[in-house]
Parts: C-alpha cells; structure tokens; sequence
C-alpha cells in the first residue's frame, strides 16, 4: 500500500507536475482516494449543475481491459486507480437539477419561489435561445466537457498536493471504455486521469509558451504587459 503523503504547497505541485510516464504498481489508500475524489466533486459548474460523472477503476483486471482501450498505454494497468471523467449532456433534464436544488435548500437556499426562479432561468438558459447563442445547444457536449474537465483538473491538483503522481489522457477509444464501463448512451468520457506513484525516472519539463503567445489583453493578438 502506498504510504500517505504530507501536503505540498499548491505551487510547489505546479512546479514539480509532470504526466507521469509509468506507475509503481501499488494500491492507493482509499481515504486518500475518497479525499481527491471529494475534493474533485467540490469544483464549480454552471449553475451548480454538476453534469459530471467518474468511474474509479481499481480492479486489475478492469484495468487491464481499460489498457486495451487505451491504445494499450501501460500506465492505465500500472497506476493505483484510474479515474474516468464523464459528462453527462442531459443529465440536467434527467434529475440532476431537483438533485441541485434539493441539495441547495438544506443550505439555507430554501425560499420556494428562488428555487422556482432558478429552476426556470436554468432550463431557459440551457435549453432556450441563450443556450443556441452561447453555443451550448443542441449538443450539450462542449457543456459538459466544460464543467466535466475542472473537476476532472482539480482532482488531478489534489492528488498531487497529496503526493501523489498523475498521468492525464486522452488516449483512449471512448465507444470501447463506454462498453467496458457500462456508460450509458448520452454520457461522453471526456478524459482519464491515472493516479498513484511515479516509477523510475519522471519525465522532462517540456516548457509552455510564454504569456506573450497565449495571453492578449483587451482585444485578440493585442499583447499583454504585466
Ligand atoms: C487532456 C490531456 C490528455 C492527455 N492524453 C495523454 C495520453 O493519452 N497519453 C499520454 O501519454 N499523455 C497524455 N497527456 C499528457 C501530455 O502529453 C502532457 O501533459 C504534455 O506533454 C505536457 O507534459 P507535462 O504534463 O509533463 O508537463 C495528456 C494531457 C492532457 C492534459
């Protein structure tokens, strides 16, 4: 089992993150699992949403299989749980909204005729004109990779302040992890995030670009100056 690890600095996990090329082949401890996990269901979404879903794969041979639809990336058998990141486009139609709302009033969010108000805005925003203008219907597949992805990243941050080494992908053929997942129909898998211990040598740090290519100020291609 691998041993818990003390927090490092948000920061200082920044720095030393890389896509971790290969995993000890150990269990995760599975408070530390539940703790990622917690923190991971702790990002926001529009509206409150939450339009994600995540199977943990633990179980070897799941995890062999989920290999084979990786494009056999070793990585997926190697590290301690794999994390598959799904978003459910309609899931918002389908419960997730009274869940919202539900959950929302033991907050002190409990005035009635608020909830009703936000139980209309969000169906209107969603599946009304706004919805089309903001690109967001009639798929609602970029929606929910949206939302989908910043739990998916910060569970992928949590994990390394935890100590933990992480290993993102894309890789993967998403007709055959939905097979073997049992995913049902509408929901995508978005990403998967490979979670344990780093083995051998980590990888180099490749560079990013600099904020001069990437970040504009006020208009597109207008350079930025801090
Ligand atoms: C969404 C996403 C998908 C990725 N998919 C894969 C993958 O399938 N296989 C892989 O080996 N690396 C994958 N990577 C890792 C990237 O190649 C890696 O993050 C990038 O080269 C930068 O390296 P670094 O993360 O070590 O800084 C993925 C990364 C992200 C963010």
């Amino acid at each position: 089992m691998a041993k818990p690890a003390a927090e490092k600095p948000f920061s200082q996990a920044v720095k030393e993150r890389r896509a971790t090329p290969s995993f000890e082949n150990v269990p995760i401890h599975s408070a530390d699992l539940e703790k990622i996990i917690r923190i991971g269901l702790e990002a926001p979404s529009g509206y409150n949403i939450q339009p994600w879903r995540f199977v943990v794969v633990r179980d070897p041979e799941q995890k062999k299989k989920l290999r084979a639809a990786a494009f056999g990336q070793p990585k997926i058998e190697q590290a301690s749980a794999v994390i598959v990141a799904c978003g459910d486009p309609l899931g918002w139609k389908d419960g997730d909204l009274e869940e919202m709302l539900r959950i929302s009033a033991q907050h002190g969010f409990n005035d009635p005729a608020e909830q009703e108000k936000i139980l209309k805005t969000v169906t209107g925003f969603l599946g009304g004109p706004a919805g089309k203008a903001a690109g967001i219907e009639p798929t609602f597949d970029l929606w929910a990779n949206r939302q989908t992805m910043i739990a998916f990243t910060t569970m992928m941050w949590a994990a390394e302040t935890m100590g933990y080494d992480t290993a993102p992908m894309e890789g993967f053929m998403e007709d055959q992890v939905k097979a073997l997942l049992k995913i049902p129909e509408r929901v995508r898998v978005v990403a998967l995030l490979a979670v344990g211990r780093l083995k051998g040598k980590d990888k180099l740090y490749a560079g990013r670009f600099e904020p001069a290519r990437a970040v504009f100020a006020d208009t597109w291609g207008k350079s930025i100056e801090f």
